[in-house]
C-alpha cells in the first residue's frame, strides 16, 4: 500500500518551507518590538476548554473538531486555534499575579475539519498574538496597526483591514432581540445554516456569504448603533488611534466573527486575491474569556494569520539560497588542502559547500551552476601559489585572490 498525506494536509518544503520560514521571522521580529514573547502551548487540550471558550453554537466546535478519547478516557481536543489554549496557559500559570500586561506570540498548527480547498486545509499553520490586561482602546489599535506591520513587512499591501465593534454582553442582548424580529420575518428565504444560526447565534446571519441571505440581510438594523455608550466611546478610540497609526480601515458593521469569546472590537484583514478564502489575518478583543475559563476577570485582545495564505500573497520573494562559493577539487593530491580551505570560509560565516566523493570537472560544475552563486576550483597550481580563481557564476567574471582576500571580499 502506498501511503500519501491525509485529505486537508501536506507536506510543506522546497520554496513553501522557505516562505513559511520567512514569513515567521517577520512575524517574530514584529511582534518582538513590541513586548510580545514566545509561547508554545500543547497541540491538544481537553475538549471542554474549547467548548467553553469557543462556544457550543459555533462551526468550530459544533462541526470541525477533532476530538477523541485517549487511552486513559480522557477526551481530547486537537486545537483549532491557539487563544483558548493561551488562556488556559495564563490562568494556570498565574501570569496575573506577576505581571500587569502579558503579551505573547506564538505560531503551529492548527486543526479544523473543513471541506479542503485552495487556502483552506484541515491541518494549517496560524502565527498570531494575544496581549491580556488592558482593555485600553489604545492597545487596539496597536494591535491592529502590529498586524499590519506584520504583513507590510511581508510586502504584502494589497489588503484592507475591516473593523467592526461588537459591543459588550449588554448591548449585544439587546441587539440580539432586535436582529432576532428581523429575521424572523424573513426566515423562510434564508439558507438552512442560517435558520440553525437564527436560534443559536443570530449574528452570524450577519455575515453569511449566500446571495439570498445576503439581500434579506441587506437593510438589517445596524450592530453599532445598539452599543452603549461605554462600547461607543471605546469604539470612537479606536478608530482614532488606528488613525494616529496612519493604519488604513474601513468600518464594517457586519464583520461579525465565527467564534464566540468577543466583545468589543473585532478585525480582519481580507484580500480579494486569494477567492473565497480572502482572510488572511483575523482577531478581537476578548474582555471575558479569562474569567469564563476560571481566571480573574482580566481584558485582553489578539489576532491570528493563516500562514499558508499570507504564503499564497508573498511576491518577490528573496529566495536565493544558494550556496556563497562551491568549491570544485581535482584529485585526491589537493584534498586535504581544500579541506583546509573550506573549514576558513566557514570558520568565516561564508556559505559553503563541496563534494565528499571525488567526481569529475564537468559534474562539479554542473552543480555548482544549480546551487551556487560562485565557484573555485582547486588543483595542485592552486595549492602551490595559493592563489584561487573565484569565478562569479552570474556576472561569469572571475579574479585571482588569496584565501584572505576571498574571506574579505565576502564580508564586506
Ligand atoms: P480565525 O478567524 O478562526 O480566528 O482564524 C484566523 C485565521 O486563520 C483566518 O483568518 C485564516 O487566515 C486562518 N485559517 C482559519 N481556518 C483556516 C483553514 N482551515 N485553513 C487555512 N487557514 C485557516 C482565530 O483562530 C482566533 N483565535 C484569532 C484570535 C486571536 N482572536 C483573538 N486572538
Amino acid at each position: 500500500m502506498i501511503h500519501k498525506a491525509i485529505r486537508g494536509t501536506k507536506d510543506i518544503y522546497g520554496e513553501s518551507i522557505d516562505k513559511f520560514d520567512y514569513i515567521i521571522k517577520q512575524a517574530e521580529e514584529t511582534f518582538k518590538d513590541k513586548g510580545y514573547r514566545h509561547i508554545i502551548t500543547p497541540t491538544f487540550e481537553h475538549t471542554s476548554l474549547f467548548q467553553r471558550g469557543i462556544g457550543e453554537g459555533t462551526d468550530i466546535v459544533e462541526k470541525e473538531m477533532y476530538t477523541f478519547y485517549d487511552r486513559g478516557d480522557r477526551q481530547i481536543t486537537l486545537r483549532p486555534e491557539g487563544t483558548a489554549s493561551i488562556v488556559r496557559s495564563y490562568i494556570e500559570n498565574n501570569f496575573f499575579a506577576t505581571e500587569e500586561i502579558s503579551k505573547f506570540y506564538y505560531y503551529g498548527p492548527m486543526f479544523r475539519y473543513e471541506r479542503p480547498q485552495t487556502g483552506r486545509y484541515r491541518e494549517f499553520y496560524q502565527v498570531g498574538l494575544e496581549c491580556m490586561g488592558s482593555n485600553s482602546y489604545i492597545l487596539d489599535a496597536e494591535v491592529i496597526y502590529t498586524a499590519f506591520s506584520f504583513l507590510k513587512k511581508c510586502n504584502i499591501v494589497d489588503i484592507e483591514i475591516l473593523i467592526n465593534s461588537v459591543g459588550c454582553p449588554k448591548c449585544r442582548t439587546k441587539y440580539r432581540e432586535v436582529l432576532k424580529s428581523y429575521i424572523k420575518e424573513r426566515l423562510d428565504n434564508l439558507c438552512n445554516d442560517c435558520k440553525v444560526r437564527y436560534e443559536k447565534n443570530p449574528l452570524r446571519v450577519l455575515d453569511c456569504k449566500v446571495d439570498s441571505c445576503k439581500k434579506e440581510m441587506k437593510e438589517a438594523p445596524n450592530l453599532l448603533e445598539y452599543l452603549c455608550d461605554d462600547c461607543n466611546t471605546h469604539f470612537e478610540g479606536v478608530k482614532k488611534y488606528l488613525d494616529m497609526f496612519e493604519v488604513p480601515y474601513k468600518v464594517d458593521n457586519r464583520l461579525v466573527r465565527g467564534l464566540d469569546y468577543y466583545t468589543n472590537t473585532v478585525f480582519e484583514i481580507v484580500t480579494d486575491r486569494l477567492g473565497a478564502q480572502g482572510t488572511i489575518l483575523a482577531g478581537g478583543r476578548y474582555n471575558n474569556l479569562i474569567e469564563e475559563i476560571g481566571g480573574k476577570s482580566v481584558p485582553a485582545i489578539g489576532f491570528a494569520a493563516g500562514v499558508e495564505r499570507v504564503s499564497m500573497l508573498l511576491e518577490n520573494f528573496d529566495n536565493d539560497n544558494r550556496f556563497d562559493i562551491y568549491v570544485a577539487w581535482m584529485d585526491e593530491d589537493v584534498k586535504e588542502y581544500t579541506f583546509n580551505i573550506i573549514n576558513k570560509l566557514r570558520q568565516n560565516n561564508i556559505k559553503v559547500t563541496f563534494e565528499y566523493e571525488k567526481k569529475s570537472v564537468k559534474a562539479q560544475m554542473k552543480k555548482a551552476a544549480i546551487n551556487s552563486k560562485n565557484v573555485i576550483i582547486i588543483g595542485s597550481e592552486e595549492k602551490e601559489s595559493g592563489l584561487l580563481a573565484l569565478k562569479d557564476l552570474d556576472k561569469r567574471e572571475q579574479e585571482k585572490l588569496t584565501i584572505n582576500e576571498i574571506i574579505n571580499k565576502f564580508r564586506k
